[in-house]
């Protein structure tokens, strides 16, 4: 087992010469390195390196059905590695850099082991300092799925890499708490509209500006898109109305519960509570959500309890992650 390395910016924000150098060089070589990104951590390798990319896969135990996802360096590289149309276009203008990933029929350059033997391939370009700094700087666009073994809570701040990842990957950059705290929508372009496959910070209201936009409920799910995901050792349960009965048993048990809480109001013995956002703000329980339910995966728990939030704006991507991350088997 080698030991992860661990870097972090500059009070500018950015990586000095030296570690963007190191940083860069490990790419170039083929070793994945996790990134900081506004949505969630990324492990990232040379998308263009079939070898580079297997590492990704082993390194966070994922099954090589689930195909990753493409970080360009500006939104000018669209049509350089998709087949582009003008809707595409608009959207990499109204959203890029920032926290949307487009689906795509792929260009030949991108090796199937990306997109899982796909036609398609998903890109993005994310609007985090750091990122955007490496992948100029590689010159080669980066494939980066989140930096957490496969089905578990994605990471929102270094530590969470390496209590993922540690020994398994040579390098972490270390850029702080990510901002949305979410992973980005996922939209596939279908000719004149979209058909989001997995929601996220950028909101189907706001994409319905664009083009008619069809519902996840419509759709068959993205490939990695599976029932359980995004899931905490600890068991995980929402609290539904009809849920109180068996949490009430289960206390006279003498088990130890906790609570993610939305309002609060769940009543119980909780041996720890994590507040989603004290000021009920949706933007907060985003950019809290995985850290809160690591520090409860982290208490030696029996059981999470999440109290459900509003399914309004963020709320609903929340909710996704949450049924997720609840669901067993
Ligand atoms: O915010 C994000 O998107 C983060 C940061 C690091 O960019 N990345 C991320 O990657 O969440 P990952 O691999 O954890 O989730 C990407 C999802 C997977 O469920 C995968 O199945 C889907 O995107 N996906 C990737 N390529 C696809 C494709 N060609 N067609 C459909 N779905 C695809
Ligand atoms: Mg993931």
């Amino acid at each position: 087992m080698k030991k992860t390395g661990l870097i972090s910016p500059g009070s500018d924000g950015l990586l000095g010469a030296e570690d963007l150098g190191k940083t860069v060089a490990l790419l170039r070589a083929g070793e994945p390195v996790a990134l900081p990104s506004e949505t969630v951590y990324g492990l990232a390798a040379n998308a263009l390196e079939p070898e580079a990319c297997a590492k990704i896969f082993s390194a966070k135990d994922r099954p090589f059905y689930d195909p990753l996802i493409c970080h360009l360096p500006s939104p000018d590289f669209l049509g350089e590695f998709a087949f582009s149309c003008p809707l595409a276009e608009r959207l990499a203008q109204a959203f890029w850099p920032g926290p949307l990933t487009m689906v795509l029929p792929k260009r030949a350059m991108i090796p199937d082991l990306v997109t899982a033997g796909l036609p398609d391939v998903a890109l993005r370009c994310s609007a985090h300092p750091v990122f955007q700094q490496v992948v100029s700087a590689c010159g080669f666009p980066l494939a980066a799925p989140s930096a957490n073994r496969f089905g578990r809570v994605s990471p929102t701040a270094a530590s969470h890499v390496l209590a993922e990842l540690n020994g398994r990957i040579a390098l972490v950059v270390d850029g702080g708490a990510c901002g949305y705290g979410l992973e980005s929508t996922i939209v596939r372009v279908a000719g004149e509209h979209l058909e989001v496959l997995r929601p996220g910070p950028i909101l189907v209201e706001e994409l319905e500006k664009y083009a008619p936009v069809l519902q996840p409920e419509d759709l068959r799910s993205a490939p990695g898109n599976l029932p359980s995901h995004y899931a905490p050792a600890t068991p995980l349960s929402i609290l539904e109305k009809d849920a109180g009965p068996a949490f009430a048993a289960k206390r006279e048990e003498g088990k130890r519960l906790g609570l993610l809480a939305w309002e609060g109001k769940s009543e119980g013995r909780w041996e720890k509570i994590e507040k989603l956002s004290e000021t009920l703000d949706l933007r907060e329980a985003g950019h809290r959500f995985y850290s809160a339910l690591r520090e409860l995966d982290a208490a030696g728990l029996d059981a999470i309890c999440a109290e459900a939030l509003p399914e309004t704006g963020l709320g609903a991507t929340i909710m996704q992650r949450l049924r997720k991350a609840a669901h067993h088997g």
